[in-house]
């Protein structure tokens, strides 16, 4: 007689800055009681230490060479630590926002997250969320969704939750920020973002948090209801 593997599932949540996948695929996972991956997360976590050592991030040799003094790691409560510390709330800060996506545009530093990105997915299942989950890190990912709202509904959201978070900002900057870093992010020559062919697009602009969610669970449901 065999064991009875389950296989662990993946579930890819696409999309331009700020469309509120965190906030769903976070709710998504604690549905499902999976693994919530915040890929944004990361990239922002390497920002954050390129600024700290007071190097440029346009300067794509100086940041690379950073990575060997780089560790990342995600806790199951969506703490992210750096070198073993928290850095919540330090990847949250404008100058991070402002730069996180010429980081992320670089080569050595994409092969060395997403190695880690894969990792996690080959030892549970899980919610992953990025700009390039479905195109690139999980081809195979069982469920893909790419996410999009309005600038304007975009640029909204995040207003609100700098605000409710204490964090001083203007809606134009704001508008401003995410146009350039999706246009960067889109134009990129690895793993652009954009929506892999078999993924499900979901415009949220005139959705609330729990109809996306809802939304989300029910394309799950259809697509790998059986293996759940
Ligand atoms: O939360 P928000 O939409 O502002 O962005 P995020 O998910 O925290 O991602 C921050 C930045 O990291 C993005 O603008 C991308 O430049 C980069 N990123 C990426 O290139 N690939 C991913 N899989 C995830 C994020």
């Amino acid at each position: 007689m065999g064991y009875n593997m389950k296989k662990n599932i993946s579930i890819a949540i696409d999309g331009p800055a700020a469309a509120g996948k965190s906030t769903v695929a976070k709710l998504v996972a604690k549905k499902l009681n999976f693994t919530y991956v915040d890929t944004g997360a990361m990239y922002r976590a390497v920002t954050f230490f390129v600024l700290k050592n007071k190097i440029n991030p346009q300067d794509e040799k100086a940041v690379c060479a950073l990575i060997p003094q780089i560790e990342i790691m995600l806790d199951e409560n969506n703490n992210v630590f750096l070198n073993g510390k928290n850095v919540n709330k330090e990847i949250r800060e404008r100058e991070v926002a402002e730069n996180v996506s010429y980081i992320a545009s670089y080569k050595e530093v994409r092969i060395f997250l997403v190695k880690q990105q894969r990792k996690i997915a080959s030892c549970s299942s899980v919610v992953m969320d990025g700009r390039d989950i479905g195109s690139y890190v999980l081809p195979n990912a069982d469920v893909k969704i790419f996410q999009v709202a309005s600038i304007s509904t975009r640029a909204n959201r995040r207003y609100k939750e700098n605000i409710s978070k204490n964090i001083e900002c203007s809606y134009n900057d704001i508008e401003e920020e995410l146009k350039k870093r999706d246009y960067i992010d889109s134009h990129r020559e690895m793993a652009p973002l954009k929506k892999a062919e078999d993924a499900f697009e979901l415009d949220t602009s005139n959705l609330d948090v729990s109809q996306v969610v809802d939304e989300i669970l029910k394309i799950i449901n259809q697509q790998i209801g059986d293996l759940l």
